[in-house]
């Protein structure tokens, strides 16, 4: 779960101890949310899903774990929100793959991050060479592919969203392995 994860990216603790503003895009049921309000109390925290059904077990996930007065809720999808400059930390867990359009996506993060903010992606590593196809993560990695590509998506490969953050300018941008189907890239504005 990326919430464990956010400990080891430079500087992330000290701001979220310190109550930082927190968007978890592509909310879900709302189990990231909840555990990250309890594990830092002082943030304030947004969760982003297109989904209505979803935000809405999401608000019983955050209810039922009693954080409901930290944790407010925005229906939209990832390439259709519109904040500015709001966001200390901005985060997503296995879901960046599933943005229709990733461009569109990654500039709307831009956008609603402060200056100096974090953009923390957690997803599957696709491989990035036909080669690395032959290993079992990979071929775990591909039966979800197949999956993907009925939905209108596609996994891509960490060194793909490595470039794409920083062709979108972010600084400082690196990656670190959480399991063999797991990785997270990170970056800042
Ligand atoms: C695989 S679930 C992951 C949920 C959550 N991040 C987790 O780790 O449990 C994907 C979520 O992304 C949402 N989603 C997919 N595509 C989206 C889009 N383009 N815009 C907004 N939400 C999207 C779905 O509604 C769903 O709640």
């Amino acid at each position: 779960m990326i919430t464990g994860a956010l400990s080891k990216i430079p500087g992330l603790v000290e701001n979220l101890d310190a109550g930082a503003s927190v968007l978890e895009l592509a909310s879900g049921a709302g189990h990231g949310l909840a555990k990250l309000a309890a594990q830092y109390p002082e943030v304030a925290l947004t969760g982003l899903d297109g989904d209505a059904y979803s935000i809405t077990l999401a608000k019983g996930t955050v209810a039922d774990a009693g954080h409901s007065d930290r944790v407010s809720f925005v229906q939209s999808t990832l390439e259709e929100f519109t904040e500015t400059e709001k966001y200390d930390l901005i985060f997503i867990n296995i879901s960046w793959h599933e943005a229709r359009d990733i461009d569109l996506a990654t500039k709307n993060v831009r956008n609603a991050l402060k200056p100096g903010g974090y953009f923390v992606i957690s997803d599957f590593p696709f491989p990035a060479e036909k080669e690395g196809l032959r290993t079992i993560p990979a071929r775990v990695m591909s039966g979800i592919q197949y999956f993907e590509a009925k939905i209108d998506d596609q996994l891509v490969s960490t060194e793909t969203f490595v470039l794409m953050l920083e062709d979108y300018g972010f600084e400082e941008v690196d990656l670190f392995i959480i399991s063999p189907v797991h990785n997270v890239i990170y970056g800042q504005k």
